[in-house]
């Protein structure tokens, strides 16, 4: 496929240019430092926080001279929740989030809440490239999390689901651990506005939303159906990832990204190639691309348009996870007869060839804050 015919040109990079990047360092390092300060049991030493104090206090002088944002996190002990461990959205950006943190000399630990039984390929892979940057992966039920729970400066929960995990594994030490968490929250789809999720998010140190929509949204939701309060919320903006900005800047390497990818697919170069890049599932919206896809072919019949022809790739295929939808999709293209048209990729952390090869990006913000890349 397209991943390995071009290859060369790009292998070494493309991890790191996973999906959305936390470019925004500056952001979240603000937002962990009010984590932190506004714990009042984060176990931080006087003196580091008043190194906090002073380096907050420190006007930023010239882009070139001003040290990592995050760099008071060195030494510190973080350890990062995710619900699940996979090539989607919310654990890549958790993932990025640890590289970050292990970039500064934070001691990084990582959970995954609800592990597949037996041997996963894909969690399997990315467990060892945590190790391989020094990333503990722990079980998130054993004695050891409990501990790293307990000694942490900072918890990180991801998304709202991994709520659930408190209780299971922390019982009567959550009131605890609390104060030292950051809640990351991605999502905004009606059943995660559920108590058996989300009942400790009043009493955590803050919560971070990707943006403003879904933060008024928690807002709402939390108090109109679960009278519960939000606790500070930040709202930190995902960025573009300094890889993908290179590839958008180098015309050479787009060139023969877009050549790749359209050969792969079938594409010819004056098509005009439409795709949604997200893991297939249901809420994420490939349902509704593909019936306005449809519609568009239609309408261009119809008018006997004369338009390039157009075609409709969907990245984030995985026929091993929610089958029934894609199922459906798939069945979708093969009823309405346009199986040519419309091209099914696996989920991959290399987006970057994709989103040279397309001419428009369709975002779906129906059901979720996160809209690239999830
Ligand atoms: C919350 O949502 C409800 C229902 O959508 C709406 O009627 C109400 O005005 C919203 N409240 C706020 C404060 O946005
Ligand atoms: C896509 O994934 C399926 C399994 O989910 C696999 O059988 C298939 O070979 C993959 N396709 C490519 C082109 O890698
Ligand atoms: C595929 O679509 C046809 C026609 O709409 C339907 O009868 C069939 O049950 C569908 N199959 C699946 C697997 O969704």
């Amino acid at each position: 496929m397209a991943k390995q015919s071009s290859s060369a040109v790009f292998r070494k990079r493309w991890f790191v240019a996973l999906l959305v990047m936390l470019s925004v360092t500056t952001v979240i390092a603000f937002v962990i430092r009010a984590t932190l300060d506004s714990s009042c049991d984060c176990h931080l030493d006087v003196a580091a926080e008043k190194r906090f104090q002073s380096q907050s206090v420190k006007p930023h002088t010239g882009v070139g001279t001003s040290p990592n944002p995050l760099s008071f996190m060195k030494s510190k002990t973080v350890l990062l929740v995710s619900h699940e461990l996979s090539l989607s959205g919310g654990p890549l950006l958790l993932m990025e989030l640890a590289f970050l943190l292990r970039g500064v000399g934070a001691n990084v630990c990582w959970l995954t809440n609800q592990k597949p039984s037996g041997t996963d390929e894909v969690v399997y892979s990315l467990e060892n490239k945590m190790l391989d940057r020094g990333v503990q992966v722990f079980s998130a039920k054993g004695q050891e999390a409990v501990d790293t729970a307990l000694k942490a400066d900072l918890i990180v929960l991801n998304t709202a689901v991994s709520g659930k995990w408190l209780d299971a594994v922390l019982k009567e030490n959550v009131p605890r651990v609390l104060p030292k968490i950051l809640w990351w929250i991605h999502e905004m789809r009606g059943h995660y506005f559920n108590m058996e999720y989300v009942k400790h998010l009043p009493f955590v140190a803050g919560a971070m939303i990707d943006s403003h929509v879904t933060a008024e949204y928690w807002n709402n939701r939390t108090h109109e159906r679960l009278r519960i309060k939000m606790p500070k919320t930040y709202v930190v903006h995902l960025g573009n990832s300094k890889e993908l900005m290179e590839v958008a800047e180098d015309g050479v390497a787009k060139r023969i990204l877009r050549e790749h990818v359209r050969e792969f697919l079938g594409v010819r170069n004056e098509d005009i190639l439409f795709a949604l890049i997200n893991s297939v599932s249901r809420g994420k919206g490939q349902d509704l691309f593909l019936r306005s896809f449809y519609e568009s072919l239609q309408l261009i019949q119809a008018h006997k348009l004369q338009v390039p022809s157009i075609h409709a790739v969907i990245v984030g295929s995985d026929m091993t996870a929610q089958t029934k939808f894609e199922s459906e999709l798939r069945n979708f293209t093969a009823t309405k007869n346009i199986q040519n048209r419309v091209h099914f990729v696996n989920k991959t952390l290399t987006v970057a060839p994709y989103l040279a090869a397309i001419d428009v990006l369709v975002q779906n913000s129906q059901v979720s804050g996160l809209l690239l890349f999830t």
